[in-house]
């Protein structure tokens, strides 16, 4: 409990300390040679800084939300775009994949077993209500990890998802690299679309997450370098898209395979 002012004022400047601490380790962790990013959206996203937004209330609505709603369209564009062949009896692996909606419909539509993998624990409870809704308990796991930190401890999929979370890092990039070397089959990547409005917002977003000390920032990493990212890894552009903010791109190994 906080007594006087003075101890209030004490507690406010440790928070803020601790913010911009949290920020100069990232800015220096996170920041390589040749990356493109967009200048105004420095930082990262690691379990300190993305547990600022995607807090245990946050996962808490987007379970209710996908229990009201189901899957938004561009979620439904990227489950319905893997052909059955693709899915069938595989493995899918959601990175960054909070609830792990898109790694439950595509079990129920037919592939095997999946797994989720996620920077933060809040979401765990939630996506083990998800599997008991579809009663896939025992085919789906819930891991917590940081990709970028240990790509190794992730074993390959069939399809990998990296749902709206490019845009939660600077290393959106890498990430795909990564999510690509991990699939086998497809990978499903949805981002922001790179459009004047969507901009301004995000630099909105990122203004007002600086006046209120938090080190969460959004990025806007150009479609090229992601799709560049996965065609290094064998991937071609295949199925896409869009929303007014948001869009998505199925990228498959090889030649397209469809039903
Ligand atoms: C905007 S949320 C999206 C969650 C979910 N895919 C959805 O669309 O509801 C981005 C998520 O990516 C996760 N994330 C970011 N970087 C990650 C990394 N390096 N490894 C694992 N998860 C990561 C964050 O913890 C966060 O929950």
């Amino acid at each position: 409990m906080v007594e006087t002012d003075a101890q209030a004022v004490g507690i406010i400047a440790q928070r803020v300390e601790s913010a911009r601490a949290s920020h100069d380790y990232c800015a220096s962790h996170s920041y390589g040679e040749g990356r493109q990013y967009h200048p105004y959206m420095p930082s990262c996203c690691r379990s300190g800084v993305c547990g600022e937004i995607f807090n245990e209330k946050f996962a808490r609505k987007t379970l209710r939300r996908y229990r009201k709603k189901g899957l938004d369209p561009i979620e439904r564009g990227m489950v319905h775009s893997v052909a059955a062949a693709e899915r069938n009896g595989g493995r899918v692996l959601e990175i960054g994949g909070g609830i792990g909606a898109i790694q439950a419909e595509l079990i129920v539509a037919g592939a095997d077993r999946g797994e989720v993998v996620e920077l933060l624990s809040a979401y765990e409870p939630y996506a083990r209500e998800v599997a008991r809704d579809k009663h896939i308990e025992d085919r789906t796991t819930f891991r917590v990890a940081d990709l970028l930190e240990e790509p190794s401890a992730v074993a390959p999929a069939n399809v990998v998802v990296l749902n709206r979370v490019v845009c939660c890092t600077p290393d959106g990039v890498r990430l795909t690299a990564l999510a690509a070397r991990l699939a086998s089959r497809v990978v499903l990547l949805s981002y922001p679309r790179d459009r004047l409005v969507v901009r301004a917002v995000m630099k909105l977003m990122n203004a007002a997450m600086r006046v209120l000390g938090r080190s969460f920032r959004v990025f806007l990493h150009p479609t090229s370098a992601l799709f560049a990212a996965a065609r290094d890894e064998g991937f071609q552009t295949a199925e896409t898209g869009r929303t007014f903010v948001w869009e998505y791109t199925t990228l498959r190994r090889g030649v397209p395979v469809r039903e």
